[in-house]
């Protein structure tokens, strides 16, 4: 398989970097620059790319290459640090920026050479992200000049004859304009990629290396029903199939037949299920409490006893399996030897579960990668697809204290919501909807009869981090429906509203 290799020196896009290199359907790995050269040489890489970094080339303590690697006859790029790191070694030079012109943060306006390769079929000028304070004083030999700035003539540097190119700013970022079409070009037009990684050959690849890892051994994943850890869990059972355990808990604070959704999707796989009945056990915990932090606490703490329960009739565990993804994976490069990160759905793992090591075979995948992958594995669209769902559940839609009743309300309402969500079409350009049952009761007319009855928030917003968040615009008469249906359709409920908070000040989330 043609292999990328991105040689990390610490800078804050890496991720980004491999995404990147991943979207022009290249694969590619990234590793520590610390790797010894023999390791990377074996991995037969046809484009090394240097990432950028937070140090200065010219310091004696900051990271630097084997030099050898610079006589393999594979094709570099260097991104920013990688740039000065390039120019550093094969003779140029490299320096503090002395005054405020040469340094250059943020959009800067470029101007491109484009019979350079790495710029060809481009515009000759387009905005790109800087981000250095250090600056190439001096070219190295061999090498011309391909793009500027204003402020900087050394912008993107190339020697066409090694297929070595360096540029200062960041075309992994979206604020870099046609960003990825020069990684495209530094893939297609320098290493001559053939460009043909496609997610079937991630699974396979997977499979077979979970297979080699865990031989003979026993795998647990504790399953949420969130996207993470279902592909986690179907890419085990594919690999390693009789050999794993999946603790499903089932709080009972879960949306309409959910449980019996993700239970029925892993009916295919000849593994271990466990389901967890637990419904009762968190509603008596939770029985008066009202307060949201204490009721995630609760969850938290009441998830880890049933897991360790579990756990314990399952006895020996070899492997605990996790679905870390990419973007959780806090140091770049840690390696396999991961320290056991708390379980960000569920509050934190038992301390006790006594198991070898810890499998994460998602951690090298963006969020849509892992949706890709699920397909692949055949997860029904409805689980692969779904908007993020809170690890304690409805709980903290349900204001004030929780009973059996007012869960089965909002399952009820929340279902009508996301369904005529997804027949309107509305969902699909939605970062997340739900209902939220409120603790207050409002007087209504039903038939003849006067109503006492619970008031339902219906809540739906946009965002592309979850950080911040607008709320949705959806339209009225979908409003409309959507309300007629609930107060209708759901006894208990008389009077809908709609949240029309943006995050801050609100949160997405009322609890
Ligand atoms: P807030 O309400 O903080 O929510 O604006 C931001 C995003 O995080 C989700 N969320 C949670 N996810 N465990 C989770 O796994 C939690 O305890 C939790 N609380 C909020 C929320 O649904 C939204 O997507």
């Amino acid at each position: 398989m043609e292999t990328i290799l991105i040689l990390d020196f610490g800078g804050q896009y890496n991720q980004l970097i491999a995404r990147r290199v991943r979207e022009c359907h290249v694969y590619c790995e990234v590793k520590p620059c610390t790797t010894p050269a023999s390791q990377l040489r074996a991995m037969n890489p046809i484009g090394i790319i240097f990432t950028g970094g937070p140090n200065s080339v010219y310091l004696e303590d900051s990271p630097h290459v084997d030099p050898s690697i610079f006589t393999w006859g594979v094709p570099i790029l260097g991104i920013c640090y990688g740039c000065q790191l390039l120019a550093h070694n094969l003779g140029g030079q490299v320096t503090a920026a002395q005054d405020d012109s040469a340094r250059e943060y943020g959009k800067t306006e470029t101007f491109y050479d484009t019979a350079s390769p790495l710029f060809r079929g481009l515009p000759e000028e387009g905005v790109s992200w800087m981000s250095h304070g250090d600056y190439m004083a001096k070219v190295p030999e061999g090498f011309t000049l391909t793009a500027r700035s204003a402020a900087c003539p050394n912008v993107a540097i190339a020697d066409e004859k090694r297929g070595f190119y360096g540029v200062q700013f960041h075309p992994e970022v979206d604020h870099t304009q046609h960003g990825t079409d020069m990684i495209r070009n530094f893939l297609y037009e320098v290493c001559h990629a053939r460009g043909d990684w496609t997610m079937g050959d991630y699974k396979n690849t997977a499979v077979t290396q979970i297979r080699e890892k865990v031989g003979s051994g026993r795998v647990l994943l504790a399953l949420s029903g969130g996207v993470d850890s279902s592909v986690a869990a179907a890419l085990l059972a594919e690999a390693v199939g009789s050999q794993l355990t999946c603790v499903f808990v089932d709080h009972g604070l879960m949306r309409l037949n959910e449980g019996d959704e993700v239970e029925e999707a892993f009916s295919k796989w000849a593994l271990n299920f466990v389901r967890v009945d637990a419904e009762s056990r968190f509603l008596l915990k939770l029985a008066g409490v009202d307060e949201p932090e204490q009721k995630r606490r609760i969850i938290g703490e009441e998830f880890i006893r049933v897991f360790e329960e579990e756990a314990r009739r399952i006895g020996t565990v070899d492997f605990l399996a996790q679905g870390t993804i990419y973007p959780d994976v806090i140091e770049s490069g840690a390696g396999d030897a991961a320290v056991i990160k708390s379980h960000h759905n569920v509050g934190g793992l038992p301390d006790y579960v006594d198991f070898k090591e810890i499998l994460e075979p998602l951690r090298m995948l963006f969020k849509d990668e892992v949706r890709q992958l699920g397909r692949e594995l055949g997860l029904p669209e409805y689980l692969v697809s779904r908007q993020p769902f809170p690890g304690p559940g409805l709980a903290i839609r349900i204001v004030g204290d929780i009973t059996k009743d007012k869960a089965d309300m909002l399952r009820q309402a929340d279902f009508i919501f996301r369904e005529e969500m997804a027949r309107s079409g509305e969902a699909q350009r939605l970062s997340q909807y739900f209902a939220v049952l409120t603790n207050t009761r409002s007087v209504g007319v039903m038939g003849d009869g006067r109503t006492y009855d619970y008031t339902l928030a219906l809540r739906a917003v946009t965002t592309s981090d979850f950080m911040t968040a607008d709320w949705a615009r959806i339209p009225y008469d979908l409003l409309d429906k959507v309300s007629g249906r609930i107060v209708n359709e759901v006894q208990g409920i008389n009077r809908i509203v709609y949240d029309i908070t943006s995050k801050p000040p609100a949160t997405i989330e009322w609890e």
